[in-house]
């Protein structure tokens, strides 16, 4: 069943170079309990997505159409009111670097209270559950660390706090953009178990956004690949590692750093992701694509499903 229905949602960024279309009639689903990894290069529309979501677009964003449906409700059209009650209680987000949520001058352990107390619960009660918290986090000396400000923790230890202050309101979707990206890899590993822990503990659906085919397959039940705001392909995490369709898919892939093999220098994929206030015609990819055909550069190819479950937009697809 699914607690997130997005559909042919598009964003846009009046800007004075013109109109970015950050996120173009983008579809995916969230289903309960699952992780979704969101992956694509810098600059594909991802956190522009994530955002949305929390209907928190920075100006001069707007979104022009379509539907976010979280448990059956369009968040496109509930109040602003009821909208505030929903972040953070029914969806919670940690981005890369915890400190831009954090605030410098309460402690740790006040700032995971202030959440608890917003949803009513006595004071004391909520320092427990504090302490609970940082426990499942695997925070050591959970009763001394809660009170620590934020800058006399590492990196890793913020993060945790930042996963353990959204997981204490129990959401019903965690969003995590970059989670681990300013980590070392040591660290990074430890994160990812961690959220795959907590989501079965917590019965919580995870959206997770990264560049990063590795942690896709550390993390992920499913994947949507994003390239210059499009959905290019979805699926299951191992049919799209089995049989990867679109080229923008294999590429990103193979650009997988490859740290236990000593195969030398990562592949990256020649080329930018282009210009949104001006992308290419045709199929987005095309000019980077080394499958190219004539069609590419005319028309859109359509997002269509190529096995259950799998869904794919390229006009050479069939390879
Ligand atoms: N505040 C903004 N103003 C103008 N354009 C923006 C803004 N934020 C994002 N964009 C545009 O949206 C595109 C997608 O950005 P973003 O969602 O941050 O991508 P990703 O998270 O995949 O790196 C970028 O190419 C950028 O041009
Ligand atoms: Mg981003």
């Amino acid at each position: 069943m699914n607690l997130l229905s997005v559909d042919d949602l598009a964003i846009t960024f009046e800007t004075q170079e013109g109109s970015v279309k950050a996120v173009d009639k983008v579809s995916f689903d969230v289903k309960k309990g699952e992780i979704f990894a969101l992956v694509g290069e810098s600059g594909c529309g991802k956190s522009t997505t994530a955002l949305s979501l929390m209907r928190l677009i920075p100006e001069p964003g707007k979104i022009t159409s379509g539907k976010i449906l979280f448990e059956g409700k369009d968040l496109l059209n509930v109040s602003e009111n009821e909208m505030y009650s929903i972040r953070g209680k029914q969806i919670g987000m940690i981005f890369q670097n915890p400190l831009d949520s954090l605030n410098p001058v309460y402690t740790v352990g006040q700032q995971v209270v202030e959440g608890l107390l917003i949803d009513n619960m006595p004071k004391q009660e909520a320092w427990q559950r504090a302490i609970d918290i940082f426990d499942d986090v695997k925070i050591s000396d959970s009763t001394q660390r809660v009170n620590s400000f934020p800058h006399e923790l590492s990196g890793g230890m913020r993060q945790r706090v930042m996963i353990g202050m959204m997981l204490s309101r129990n959401p019903k979707l965690l969003i995590a953009d970059e989670p681990t990206t300013a980590l070392d890899v040591t660290i990074q590993a430890q994160i990812l178990e961690l959220l795959k822990e907590l989501r079965e503990k917590y019965n919580t659906s995870i959206l997770v956004i990264t560049h990063d085919f590795g942690i896709v397959a550390e993390i992920a039940d499913r994947v949507g690949v994003m390239y210059a705001g499009k959905m290019v392909e979805v699926g299951d995490v191992y049919k799209i590692f089995e049989n990867p369709s679109h080229p923008y898919t294999k590429l990103l892939m193979k650009a997988l750093p490859r740290i236990t093999k000593n195969q030398g220098r990562l592949e990256t994929i020649p080329g930018n992701v282009p210009n949104l206030a001006k992308p290419p015609t045709g199929c987005r990819f095309h000019p980077r694509c080394p499958f190219a055909i004539d069609v590419c550069s005319k028309s859109q190819p359509e997002f269509i499903e190529i096995e259950e479950g799998h869904l794919c937009a390229c006009h050479r697809g069939e390879f």
